[in-house]
């Protein structure tokens, strides 16, 4: 479904990714774990056009998107949840939520209530009065709206206290259950093997380790040497 090959992106001078390559297929939850300023929320951006790729290719759906407007991206069916979540916090729930809301989306604001029940109940409160949790949900429930083929999520339990991740992870889950890709950028551990079916590891802007579910359990020594880890 995604092939990213060779990507090479820059900041002005700052070379950052050198080469990354790695691919997500229908309905997989693949994790890009690395330490702080490995590159991957820069992959992310390189990948829904935020950041321009200089070198390098992005296929989704076999067509090649590198070097498309960022809301061409969007619209092939691609959808990125930042990290800092990037919703309005001076808009209600509902209002978050019809503003990004796609026409003839598979997701209504209705089925988005059914599917986090909490947003329904908070649908008046305004974004700024949510929880980390609850706000963390709602930037997913607003990528969904859009109805997407495939999420990037950037680093989506960061500072959540660890029953609220609980929940987030069944959330993922039923995402791709629902038939959605996803592609996840976690400094946790623990959601990362739990949710994901491969994994890659990136350091300074290149992929230095992937593998299977399977392998990644028994990968302590590249766990060891890749990752500064977080255990909850
Ligand atoms: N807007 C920017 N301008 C210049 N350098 C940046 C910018 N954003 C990130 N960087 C640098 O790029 C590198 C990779 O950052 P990033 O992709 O955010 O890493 P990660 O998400 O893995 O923590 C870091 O060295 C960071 O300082
Ligand atoms: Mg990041």
């Amino acid at each position: 479904m995604l092939t990213v090959d060779s990507l090479h992106s820059f900041y002005g001078k700052s070379h950052i990714l050198h080469g990354v390559a790695l691919e997500v297929a229908k309905g997989e939850i693949v994790s890009l774990l690395g330490r702080n300023g490995a590159g991957k929320t820069t992959t992310l951006k390189s990948i829904v056009g935020i950041v321009s790729p200089r070198e390098g290719r992005v296929i989704f759906d076999g067509q090649a998107i590198d070097g498309l407007p960022v809301h061409e991206i969007a619209g092939r069916g691609i959808a990125l949840v930042p990290e800092h979540r990037g919703i309005f916090g001076t808009l209600s729930v509902e209002e978050n939520l019809a503003i990004a809301c796609r026409k003839g989306s598979l997701w209504s604001i209705d089925a988005i209530y059914e599917f986090f029940p909490r947003l329904g109940e908070r649908r008046h409160s305004r974004g700024a009065n949510l929880s980390g949790g609850e706000q963390q949900m709602l930037a997913i429930a607003r990528a969904l709206v859009n109805n997407p083929k495939m999420l990037l999520l950037d680093e989506p339990t960061e500072g959540l206290a660890p029953v609220i991740v609980d929940e987030l992870i069944a959330v993922i889950r039923s995402i791709k259950a629902a038939g959605i890709a996803v592609l996840l950028v976690e400094q946790s551990l623990r959601v990362c093997m739990e949710l994901a079916d491969r994994h890659y590891i990136l350091e300074y802007g290149r992929i230095v380790y992937s593998g299977s579910r399977e392998q990644f359990q028994h990968a302590e020594a590249e766990r060891d040497r890749y990752l500064t880890l977080r255990s909850a």
